[in-house]
């Protein structure tokens, strides 16, 4: 029930997949409101934080997650998939994975950056150590910068890759009619193909 079968993902999984969808979808869109905020509206500190806390989260959650998924094999797809297909999905969940933790690393590695040396406190606990900059990167000031550009266009790329995993789900539920979604949402073991 934990552990995925070759048939089906187990709670531990199906519990990582929709708490962090669920976390990716407000960091982005906390990231994309509080970056529209005036300079001097008085809750852009503490959205700050709040952004820098639940992103270090996901990103500790993404390293817990991979290292479940290498103890914990994934499901088969279904046999009816097309190579291509197989392909495409390895391909974009490989993304996924990436984005979950370059995104994080590329906002952190921008903050540790800043010569303005803003401390991170993890939700109101502790500070976060600053990550030593790369010298490759030059300037603080222009790494911030870079490091800032990074992290928004990783964004775009999590929100299209997204979109395309959710169209596909959707796909696989309403028009293939397989079991890749039910397998996602339910612990119950299901056959192969309806
Ligand atoms: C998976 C985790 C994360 C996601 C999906 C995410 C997403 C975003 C997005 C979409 C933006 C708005 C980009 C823009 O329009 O400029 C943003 C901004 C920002 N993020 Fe993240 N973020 C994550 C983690 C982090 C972490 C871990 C930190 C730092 C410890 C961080 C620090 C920041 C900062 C400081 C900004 C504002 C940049 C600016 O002022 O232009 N983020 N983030
Ligand atoms: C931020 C949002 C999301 C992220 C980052 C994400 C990421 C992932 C990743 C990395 C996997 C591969 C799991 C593995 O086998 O290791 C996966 C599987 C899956 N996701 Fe998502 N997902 C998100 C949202 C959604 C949404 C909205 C849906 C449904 C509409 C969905 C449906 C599925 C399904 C059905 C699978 C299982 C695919 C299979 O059986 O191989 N995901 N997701």
């Amino acid at each position: 029930m934990l552990r995925n079968t070759t048939g089906g993902y187990g709670a531990v999984a199906i519990a990582f997949h929709w708490t962090m969808a669920v976390l990716l979808l407000v960091l982005v869109g906390l990231g994309l409101y509080m970056t529209g905020l005036e300079q001097n509206d008085p809750s852009l500190f503490p959205l700050y934080q709040l952004h820098k806390s639940l992103g270090l989260a996901a990103l500790a959650l993404a390293v817990l997650r991979l290292g479940w998924r290498t103890v914990n094999p994934s499901p088969r797809l279904p046999q009816t998939m097309p190579r291509l297909e197989k392909a495409a999905a390895h391909l974009g969940h490989a993304g996924l994975y990436a984005l979950m933790l370059a995104i994080p690393l590329s906002g952190w590695l921008m903050v540790s950056a800043s010569p303005w040396g803003i401390p991170t406190v993890f939700f109101n606990l502790f500070n976060v150590p600053h990550l030593p900059v790369p010298d490759a990167l030059g300037e603080k000031a222009a790494a911030e910068a870079l490091l800032k550009e990074v992290h928004e266009v990783l964004g775009w790329f999590l929100i299209v890759l997204v979109g395309l995993h959710a169209a596909a789900a959707l796909k696989h539920h309403f028009i293939s009619r397989d079991t890749v979604l039910r397998r996602m949402t339910s612990l119950k073991p299901v056959a192969e193909t309806r």
